[in-house]
């Protein structure tokens, strides 16, 4: 387990002021990310210091097992039911608070848990912030079963609403393709820019074969942008 001391001051800069944000007998949702740890943590150190009575869902297993580890109990949503609060990070985040997600390959449970949640609040370096989406590449999760088919139809909507001749890569780690919580498939995306985010994200999800894509529209309420002096910009 990482030392507070030693993390990102800025990363530590945003989770402080979200974590901040709770209060005892909330139900949380909890990102995933580098961030997202940083935060999980501070979390952690608060309900130890404060005897805080939480009840928490993860985003991923990844952030299940660090909570767990921390002391900090977790639940299902269909456990727990509608949450107070969702604290998770992002790749990029436009001046409207639209986002790129999936950068962990966690979008889809992200999507899920930060739709289940009354706010979400995300957390971030100023690298993320951006004036147009589309830089990051789109994270994409789909279904192994006809993934060529998938591939072609995303190239072809993608080809209808102006985006055509964008890459569309396979998403690997160590060589092998990169399987998420849900046991499914990445395409990474490189739109470049995305002019009209709202449009991707419905095109893409009615698509047979797409899963979920990492668009998050109209779904955050809040971020907090942390710098490395330690000082935090609110979005
Ligand atoms: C995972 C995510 C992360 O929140 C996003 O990739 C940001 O991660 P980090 O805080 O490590 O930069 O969407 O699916």
């Amino acid at each position: 387990m990482a030392d507070l001391n030693d993390a990102d001051p800025a990363k530590l800069a945003a989770a402080r002021a979200a974590v901040a944000l709770v209060e005892d007998g909330m139900k949380l949702g909890l990102g995933t990310g580098s961030t997202a740890s940083v935060m999980v943590q501070v979390l952690a150190e608060r309900v130890k210091a404060e005897g805080l009575r939480l009840r928490c869902a993860a985003t991923s297993q990844a952030t299940a097992d660090l909570a767990t580890s921390l002391g900090l109990s977790i639940e299902t949503l269909d456990q727990i039911g509608r949450l107070d609060m969702t604290i998770d990070g992002a790749d990029e985040i436009d001046p409207d608070l639209n986002l790129i997600k999936g950068g962990g390959g966690a979008h889809l449970r992200e999507k899920i848990v930060a739709s289940s949640s009354d706010r979400m609040v995300v957390i971030a370096d100023g690298g993320k912030v951006v004036e147009r989406l589309g830089l990051f590449h789109l994270p994409v999760e789909v279904l192994e079963f006809g993934l060529q088919g998938t591939t072609a139809r995303i190239k072809a909507a993608l080809d209808e609403i102006g985006l055509d001749g964008r890459p569309i890569l396979l998403r690997k780690r160590d060589d092998q393709p990169f399987i998420t919580d849900e046991g499914n498939l990445i395409l990474d995306l490189s739109l470049e820019a995305i002019p009209d985010a709202a449009l991707v994200n419905r095109t893409l999800n009615a698509l047979p074969g797409v899963v979920e894509n990492g668009l998050f529209i109209g779904l955050c309420d809040q971020a907090f942008v942390g710098r490395d002096d330690g000082t935090v910009v609110e979005l």
